[in-house]
């Protein structure tokens, strides 16, 4: 049987007590796996890899360790809530890595998207392994991998960061959500007792913000991303569009323009808004944001985010343009 081909006769998850009944032989599942062996994950807060550590920390407790990279280019609150949910609310075995000064460190003064992309990975790679070969005892690795991650690049979890470990830190996988679809991800996640907005999140890319901080990364300019961003995603939550839209965010370019406040003249950066809809990522059409909405977002943006001078609407839909700018 090709071990990766979601069985036959696997009913889709659809309900609650369907999820459960897969929890349940999931967790028997694992236990059989690893047995009193070690299991390491690099939990980065988003779906997949939220799902499997709630998971696991149920089918092995203390034996799964978990590690999180903050590595400065994640949204507003993430790390903490990774922290706040699984460390006090789960009591997982959770190592937290503070790698923001040695991310931002090594990306200062790069400008070229394809190379931002490639420092972050590798770094990523390198922060995890140095926190795995500080560990004693570990036989395993689980991974967030999902069946389209399967289907689409050939088992090889394409933006899942910790493939390209070296030799003699290859584990044996542990990858319990590899047959199921997003949204069965999702319904596992909600029975596993994770908060909506961990289950429901929409998709972010595995640079971060990185890639909404537009050529070289500065610190003055993250924080004008992450602080935009927080009042994008807080004002569509209020406003019922949070899970309607399918990808929202902000993007600030590497550039300054001329502006007035409190009288004088100022030169500061420009945020700019996306909000698209899609099935597949392939194609993307703009969503048709209230105006009362876009100019409430506006008007709390140029007072709350420091260094911000002007607000533009991304109208492009793709093609022609990409969802993210870089
Ligand atoms: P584009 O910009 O190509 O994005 O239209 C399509 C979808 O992919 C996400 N994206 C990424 N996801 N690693 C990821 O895990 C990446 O490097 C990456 N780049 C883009 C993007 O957010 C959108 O949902």
């Amino acid at each position: 049987m090709d071990n990766n081909k979601r069985p036959e006769n696997m009913k889709r998850i659809e309900t609650e007590a369907q999820a459960i009944s897969f929890i349940e032989s999931e967790i028997a599942a694992v236990k059989t796996q690893v047995g009193n062996g070690k299991v390491l994950l690099a939990l980065s807060g988003g779906v997949d890899s939220s799902v499997v550590a709630a998971l696991l920390i149920k089918a092995i407790g203390k034996n799964l360790v978990c590690v999180h990279v903050n590595h400065g280019l994640l949204r507003k609150g993430e790390p903490e809530q990774v922290v706040k949910v699984f460390r006090h609310e789960m009591d997982a075995n959770l190592i937290y890595v503070d790698a923001v000064d040695r991310f931002l460190d090594k990306l200062a003064g790069i400008s070229d998207p394809e190379q931002k992309r490639k420092i972050i990975g590798a770094e990523f790679i390198r922060v995890f392994e140095e926190e795995a070969r500080k560990l004693e005892g570990i036989d395993f690795l689980a991974q967030g991998t999902i069946y389209p991650d399967i289907l689409e690049s050939d088992g090889v979890k394409a933006h899942h960061n910790v493939g390209g470990l070296p030799d003699d830190l290859k584990f044996e996988l542990v990858e319990p959500l590899k047959f199921l679809y997003k949204d069965e991800v999702r319904i596992v996640g909600k029975a596993l007792g994770l908060p909506d907005s961990m289950v429901y999140r929409q998709p972010f890319p595995g640079p971060g913000l990185g890639v909404r901080c537009l050529g070289a990364i500065t610190r003055d300019r993250l924080e004008c991303v992450r602080e935009s961003d927080a009042i994008l995603r807080e004002e569509f939550a209020k406003n019922g569009l949070e899970g309607k839209v399918w990808q929202y965010f902000t993007v600030v370019p590497d550039f300054r323009s001329v502006g007035v406040r409190d009288g004088k003249r100022s030169f500061e950066y420009p945020v700019i808004i996306r909000a698209v809809n899609t099935k597949d990522a392939m194609t993307a059409t703009v969503e048709d944001i209230p105006f009362a909405l876009l100019s409430h977002i506006t008007d709390r943006i140029l007072s709350e985010v420091k260094g911000v001078n002007r607000v533009c609407y991304d109208m492009t839909p793709k093609p022609v343009g990409t969802i993210e700018w870089e």
